[in-house]
């Protein structure tokens, strides 16, 4: 009886040590599982270097704060899309080559004083879509070169403890500094610019006085604000400079489109044409995405400027011709979207198959007539052949100089005589054609 109680013993004694030893080698487990997962973490971000310059790509990573164990000699710091909250002093301090941090899009709602110690070489600090209320102008003491800085749509509070920081946004060198951040807090500020902001009232002691309704002191509302590009949409820094416009139902092209922007997605908006020079200043923009808007009419000048312009997403819009001269300014274009518009087979046309015709580098797709009824679904090159096969002494005509029609220069008539294939100048008013066929 003895031996057996002992034998039991023995067996629970044994089972319980084995169980033990189990799950011990369970939790040693899973902390090494964890600590790669942090390793994976440091990992997935990349690193590229673009023209000599390094970036760190951290976006999106689900961070709460900036891990030990980073390259430190980078340029760009990109931690966009991420879940910081806090920036606690010397967090940056070891990147002392740093020129951009990407910030944007992060629950942040505190910044240390001595956050940004260290970086006495950053130009660019993202700050957008967080939870700011409060920051000072002490902050920004470490930063010498800074020249952006982005602190709009977080929810300031305008009251004294912000002050410093309105005075020095407020500067007049200080021209890209915290524009468009508006103020959240005390309501009788809401809506107003922190650029715009009489300082003096942020701190004075009747500050109930300002309650007292001033037509400057109402909140605009949110549809009379004018609207710009970077309160609007997102902007990206890598790989290349990118403005994300897409789907804010936008009447027109947004003011303020940031001058270094490369690649802009104006696409799934309501604009319906473009003035002239709305691009004039996005002097490197390669690509524009303009597809699934509205457009009925381009202006001959909407894309002077555009001389680096690859890529040019017109799909999906109102367009039943171009102006003549709507593309001259497209030098290196590569790629043009026409589908899903609805082109009209007429003589308007033939500018643009003209134009595509000198520009045999470019390469397009959807050119597909709509109207007249005859050629609905023709390819709109085998509509223009029809119509230069149907009137060979327009060929014969073509060739006279004086006889075309004002706007053909010298130059595209020599190129135009080079052509066999499409005849005559393409471009050609009603009158005159009428006046051939009647003679
Ligand atoms: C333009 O935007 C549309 C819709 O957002 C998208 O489907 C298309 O791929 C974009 N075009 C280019 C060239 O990126
Ligand atoms: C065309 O644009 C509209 C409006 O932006 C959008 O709803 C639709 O999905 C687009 N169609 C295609 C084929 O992309």
């Amino acid at each position: 009886m003895r031996l057996l109680c002992g034998l039991l013993l023995l067996l629970c004694l044994v089972v319980w040590a084995t169980e033990a030893r189990k799950g011990g080698k369970g939790r040693r487990m899973r902390s090494r599982e964890r600590s790669s997962t942090t390793k994976r973490f440091a990992a997935d971000c990349k690193e590229s270097t673009v023209n000599g310059e390094k970036f760190f790509d951290c976006q999106e990573r689900h961070l709460k704060a900036v891990l030990l164990g980073w390259p430190e000699d980078i340029h760009h710091l990109l931690l966009a899309r991420n879940r910081i909250q806090v920036l606690r002093d010397n967090t940056f301090s070891h990147f002392r080559n740093l020129k951009s941090l990407d910030l944007q899009q992060n629950e942040i709602s505190r910044i240390e004083e001595g956050a940004f110690n260290g970086l006495s070489r950053l130009t660019t600090l993202l700050l957008q879509h967080n939870r700011l209320q409060v920051a000072s102008e002490g902050m920004l003491i470490p930063m010498p070169q800074l020249k952006y800085l982005r602190l709009h749509d977080n929810p300031w509070r305008c009251d004294c403890q912000l002050e410093s920081l309105v005075r020095f946004i407020q500067v007049p060198s200080n021209r890209n500094i915290g524009n468009y951040a508006h103020c959240t807090e005390p309501r009788e500020f809401w809506g107003r610019q922190l650029k715009k902001l009489d300082a003096e009232l942020l701190c004075s002691p009747q500050q109930e006085n300002v309650l007292i309704p001033h037509p400057d002191n109402q909140p605009l509302p949110a549809s009379q604000k004018k609207p710009d590009a970077t309160s609007l949409c997102h902007t990206y820094v890598h790989p290349v400079p990118r403005l994300d416009c897409r789907n804010r139902d936008l009447k027109t092209v947004p003011a303020d489109i940031p001058l270094d922007i490369v690649r802009l997605d104006l696409s799934r908006n309501n604009i319906k044409q473009l003035r002239p020079k709305e691009f004039v200043n996005v002097k490197d923009l390669k690509l524009l995405n303009l597809s699934g808007n509205s457009l009925e009419s381009i202006d001959t000048a909407s894309f002077t400027g555009l001389l680096h312009l690859g890529e040019l997403d017109l799909s999906n819009n109102s367009l039943r011709y171009f102006q003549y001269g709507v593309l001259e300014d497209l030098y290196f274009l590569k790629r043009l979207s026409l589908e899903d518009n609805p082109w009209i087979c007429d003589y308007n046309i033939h500018y643009l198959i003209y134009w595509l015709k000198h520009h045999p580098g470019v390469s397009h797709t959807g050119l597909v007539c709509s109207e007249p009824e005859e050629f609905r679904g023709w390819p709109v090159e085998n509509y223009v052949k029809t119509y230069n096969a149907d009137c060979p002494i327009d060929k014969q005509l073509g060739q006279v100089p004086g006889t075309d029609p004002a706007g053909i220069t010298a130059q595209e008539l020599t190129a135009e005589i080079d052509e066999e294939e499409l005849g005559p100048i393409p471009y050609r008013g009603p009158k005159k054609f009428e006046i051939i066929r009647l003679t």
